[in-house]
């Protein structure tokens, strides 16, 4: 059950934000490492799991299909895998909560498990598209019958002999590539998924760390990717070292690029190169954002980032870097509320089937406190003065952790504090946020109950 709505708000801090931080565990990261553990012989020691709402549905869900996973410490645990093929029918519905990534990648591994199983989720979930998944998943034999427009609840007969599966994506989604994966695993043969852009290939990798045979190749036009998976693998156990999740350290970067006098050091985040578009931008924004320690954990990169307060100035950002900062949107649209000039974010068709519909609501978010802005077609105008925003709005966050986070990163930088409906799903992905960004403002709290 998600906790009751807290109504929050961020004021401009008296000092500025300083200290060397760490935030959670990579979510998307976190959710893999269950699932391929749960299919895995043996068992497997993550470290650093996020222990946010988000993954903790996915923990439960694997241990409803048959998996022993339990706690050992903060962040550490086990996982007692079934190996492939070998989880076993739900006695109850498997509630996803607020997670598109864990119900989408869940359908997958359903798909080709030959028992029945019903998916659910929150308001918001069972709000977002799961044709996406299904209708290339079906193709395996399974069926999937669900409410109109195909969403949540969604039941489940998966296929008794899972035929593999050749599917060319329309949409450059990591969470559809993965769940056509994972069905793949339990199907004999080689599943073959093509898409357009290059996404986030934490599946791959963990794939191949746990023993399975995966082959990547560019697409003619080296934008794509073609990824074959050879079925029916013997997974072994392995253990996983989760970086910190790059999508979270994006708000104390924002914050400390927007607060006067800031300076943060971020430890162990997650560098994969399909993952560092914000970097990329707040940099061409002027941002003073340095990489140190740069290594491999995990079979990830990772590095600490070092941040700077700093001018910025307004950018154009291709569309082709959306797959490479899908989350990222909001919080560098505050950034560029505060950066001099007009940002424009091209091709943010996929930011209205996230958590929220993330384009409207985050053009809402900043024009309610003051800063112009501009929906055209697919992309995202803000232009900003340079000088802080007026701020003193009330935002409506949509039960979407990242608009209540990106809101109260705001706050840190407006005139008059900025206001949020509710607090409480910044839980799903970012647990002991509130704590983790007062504790760098030596001084009153900037981010209180309102
Ligand atoms: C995720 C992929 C992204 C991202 C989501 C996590 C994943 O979604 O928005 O938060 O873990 O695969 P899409 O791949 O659908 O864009």
């Amino acid at each position: 059950m998600q906790a009751a709505i807290r109504p929050f708000q961020a004021a401009r801090p008296s000092n500025p934000l300083r200290g060397t931080l760490r935030v959670p565990g990579d979510k998307s990261i976190s959710h893999r490492a269950l699932m391929f553990g749960a299919m895995a012989v043996g068992e497997t020691r993550i470290t650093g799991l996020l222990e946010g709402e988000d993954v903790l549905r996915t923990a439960a869900a694997m241990r409803a299909l048959g998996a022993e996973i339990i706690r050992q410490d903060a962040a550490t645990w086990l996982v007692a895998g079934r190996g492939v093929g070998g989880l076993s029918e739900p006695e109850d519905v498997l509630d996803m909560g607020n997670s598109g990534t864990a119900a989408r990648l869940l359908a997958g591994i359903l798909a080709s498990h030959p028992f029945f199983s019903v998916l659910t989720g929150d308001a918001s979930l069972r709000r977002r598209p799961m044709r996406r998944v299904t209708d290339p998943l079906a193709a395996c034999g399974a069926r999937f019958t669900g409410r109109d427009g195909g969403r949540l609840p969604l039941a489940i007969e998966g296929a008794h002999d899972a035929l593999p599966l050749d599917y060319a994506l329309p949409v450059a989604s990591a969470q559809v590539k993965s769940a056509v994966l994972l069905c793949g695993l339990n199907a004999p043969g080689v599943t073959q998924v093509t898409e357009p852009a290059a996404t986030r290939d934490h599946s791959e990798n963990m794939l191949r760390h746990f023993g399975a045979e995966v082959a990547v190749e560019r697409t003619r036009d080296g934008a794509g990717r073609v990824i074959r998976l050879v079925g029916q693998p013997h997974l072994r156990a392995a253990d996983i070292v989760v970086p910190g999740d790059p999508s979270s350290a994006a708000f104390p970067i924002v914050a400390a690029l927007l607060v006067p006098g800031s300076s943060l050091v971020i430890e162990g985040v997650g560098l994969n190169p399909l993952r560092t578009g914000l970097l990329e931008t707040l940099r061409e924004m002027g941002g003073a954002i340095r990489v140190a320690n740069a290594r491999v954990e995990g079979g990830e990169p990772v590095g600490d980032l070092h941040v700077e307060y700093g001018a910025l100035h307004g950018v154009d950002i291709p569309a082709g870097r959306a797959p490479s900062m899908i989350d990222e949107y909001p919080v560098l649209a505050v950034a560029a509320a505060g950066a001099r000039g007009t940002t424009r974010m091209r091709g943010l068709h996929e930011l209205r089937v996230k958590e929220s519909d993330r384009l409207a609501a985050t053009a809402a978010l900043l024009a309610a406190n003051g800063v112009r802005v501009e929906i055209a077609g697919d992309d995202l105008l803000v232009h900003g003065t340079g000088a802080a925003p007026i701020g003193g709005g009330l935002v409506a966050t949509h039960m979407d952790h990242r608009l209540a986070m990106s809101a109260l990163v705001l706050g840190l930088a407006t005139t008059t504090a900025v206001r949020i409906d509710d607090a409480s799903f910044i839980d799903t992905s970012f647990p002991g946020f509130v704590a983790l960004l007062n504790g760098l403002t030596a001084g009153a709290p900037a981010l209180t109950p309102a």
